[in-house]
């Protein structure tokens, strides 16, 4: 395992966003998947910022978010969608057929599920994954519980996060919410992986992860077997593993 400690958020937001660039610039064909959140709204404004700066080649990029709200319009502010399109994709000038998303809404899930993955499948594969970690350990939506062969799908929200999207986005509680999300399977059919995870209330789940036994339990855990993943935190959120602090956490 790979585990990349940054000290201060300011420096973990950087490393994050060099992890996209240097993976752009060497492929520029790449096909780059991000997830939303607190974790990596920060590291994705950077990667504008130096795109202004350096003017590096995205035409041949496909961006696809890892997941998406259900059952919202994809313009609301929490919608997976309109997060990456702020964040990222309108400073990258990227149009739309260089980003793919899930949709908010769908008459047939099912076959739009297929549809994402075969897309992507059609560009040559996950080349860069950048994975967010649930505080419970999800990836994307793939809540505990689900199993490691799962591939795209629809799947809940924990009552957290939907407690926060729906304050963050005013969603009255008669519109159910729910996830749209590759599977874990997909996540592991990545070429490569970057876990991004920083702050304090990471820092129990990011010990479970890599300390923890391989279990669906913790979906994070998986990350465990792949064969290139690299997790990387801040100071905050690696606090709690043994191996990295040998003097701390003796019990
Ligand atoms: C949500 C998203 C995930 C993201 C996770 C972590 O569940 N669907 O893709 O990785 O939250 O979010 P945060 O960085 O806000 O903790």
């Amino acid at each position: 395992m790979k585990i990349s400690i940054v000290g201060d958020e300011a420096a973990f937001d950087q490393a994050a966003s060099s992890r996209i660039i240097s993976q752009i610039i060497e492929k520029r064909e790449s096909v780059i998947g991000l997830s939303t959140g607190r974790t990596t709204g920060n590291m994705h404004r950077l990667v504008v910022e130096q795109y202004r700066r350096m003017q590096f080649d995205v035409s041949r990029v496909t961006i696809f978010g890892l997941d998406e709200v259900m059952n919202v319009p994809r313009t609301y502010a929490g919608a997976c969608y309109t997060m990456l399109k702020t964040e990222i994709i309108d400073g990258l000038e990227l149009d739309d057929s260089h980003f793919l998303m899930l949709p908010t809404e769908s008459e047939d899930w099912n076959t739009t599920c297929k549809h994402f993955e075969e897309e992507i499948d059609r560009r040559g594969g996950i080349d860069l994954l950048m994975l967010g970690l649930g505080e419970n350990g999800h990836l994307g939506f793939n809540q505990p519980g689900t199993p490691f062969e799962s591939v795209t799908w629809t799947s809940q929200m924990n009552e957290e996060l939907e407690m926060r999207i729906r304050k963050e986005t005013q969603l009255p509680s008669c519109i159910e919410l729910g996830g749209v999300t590759l599977g874990i399977k997909n996540i592991m059919h990545a070429r490569r992986i970057v876990l991004v995870a920083k702050g304090v209330n990471k820092a129990e789940i990011v010990r479970k992860m890599l300390e923890g036994p391989v279990c669906t339990e913790v979906p994070a855990s998986i990350l465990q077997l792949h064969p290139n993943c690299e997790f990387l935190l801040d100071e905050k959120a690696a606090q709690f593993v043994k191996h990295l602090n040998p003097n701390k956490n003796e019990d």
